[in-house]
């Protein structure tokens, strides 16, 4: 099957099938803590942040799609939205790109200039492609850094997927030094541990997406796709404590089963930079809500900074939380 066709699979799945995780990313866990006297003026309260030399609120839509015809409208939207809530953007995955089809879904700059707009690759692709070939894609949709994602548990068990990892660290290491772009690390729901982590540090990789467990399975997104042996719809490590064994380590995204602003807020109290979500936006996408849900996430983010006493993002980091 080709690229083009695989996309457009996973866009129907995550649309139409139960595939989310049942187990959580442990979000309801954590207590943000509460203060009755916030002493501070609402309307004052300011969440956003540096990411990547930009302003933005700390919410990054992340990878969803891109390479098929109907990811033209899916990514302008969720560009244009980017721009007007101030949301970092990433891309799918832009094999397509590289094998030179499709391009245009990529080429989303134009919508969101203010923010970060960032690549996405698989790390088996690194084998196949030199980095002077993902530096294209760099300059030509204008990408303000390279996500490489990490997805040995879709891979197994994809009937095509690309098993072999072997070096894959060392082709994350020429990514890094030949790129000019910063290199982010990023899993796609099933979790970094603190040992990765400290690997990708190793390599010159400036930012780790934890991605973990709670949310999008792409082990039933493959199960619905044929993928087998069963067995690993629960697999992976909670968000919460992928983001708690590597926090300290590199700046961090804290997503995978982020599903409100507050859980995005509880993300950032956790140890995460910022937070990030995917198949929240694409569902807002599909019920033709991207700007009403944004708007919303941003209040609650806002609202919850309000909460417990944060004007300002500085004091957010600084928050007590129980568990
Ligand atoms: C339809 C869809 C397609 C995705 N495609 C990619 C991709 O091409 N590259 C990637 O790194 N992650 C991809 N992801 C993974 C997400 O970026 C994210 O890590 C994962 O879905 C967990 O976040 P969530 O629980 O908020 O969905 C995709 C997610 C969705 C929902």
């Amino acid at each position: 099957m080709g690229t083009k066709e695989r996309k457009g699979e996973h866009i129907t799945a995550v649309l139409k099938k139960d595939v989310e995780y049942e187990k959580s990313a442990g979000f309801e866990n954590v207590r943000l803590l509460h203060n009755a006297l916030p002493e501070i003026d609402y309307s004052k309260v300011e969440i956003k942040t540096k990411f990547l030399g930009k302003e933005v609120v700390p919410l990054m839509i992340t990878a969803i799609t891109g390479g098929f015809a109907g990811a033209v409208e899916i990514n302008k939207q969720l560009a244009e939205t980017a721009e007007k809530y101030m949301l970092p953007l990433g891309l799918g995955s832009m094999r397509a790109m590289i094998e030179g089809t499709e391009e245009e879904s990529y080429l989303v700059k134009q919508y969101c200039p203010s923010v970060p707009l960032i690549g996405n690759i698989g790390i088996a692709q690194l084998a196949s492609y030199p980095v002077e070939r993902i530096e294209g894609l760099v300059s030509k949709a204008e990408l303000d850094a390279m996500a490489v994602h990490l997805n040995p548990l879709q891979e197994v068990l994809q009937p095509e997927g690309d098993k072999n990892f072997k070096d894959a660290l060392k082709k994350v290491e020429a990514l890094c030094e030949g790129l000019s772009v910063p290199v982010i690390a990023k899993e796609t729901g099933a979790g970094i541990n603190k040992d990765v982590a400290l690997k990708l540090k190793e390599t010159g990789v400036e930012w780790i997406d934890v991605a973990g467990a709670g949310g999008t399975s792409w082990s039933k997104v493959e199960y619905e796709r044929g993928g087998t042996p069963p067995g690993f719809e629960e697999w992976g490590i909670p968000t919460v404590n992928s983001i708690l064994m590597c926090k300290g380590v590199l700046p961090l995204i804290g997503s995978g089963g982020v599903r409100s602003g507050i859980d995005a807020v509880k993300a950032i109290v956790l140890g995460a930079d910022i937070a990030g979500a995917a198949r929240p936006f694409l569902l807002a996408y599909d019920y033709k809500a991207l700007d009403s849900m944004a708007s919303e996430w941003v209040e609650q983010m806002k609202i919850a900074a309000f909460l417990t006493g944060c004007k300002s993002y500085a004091e957010l980091k600084k928050l007590k939380y129980a568990l």
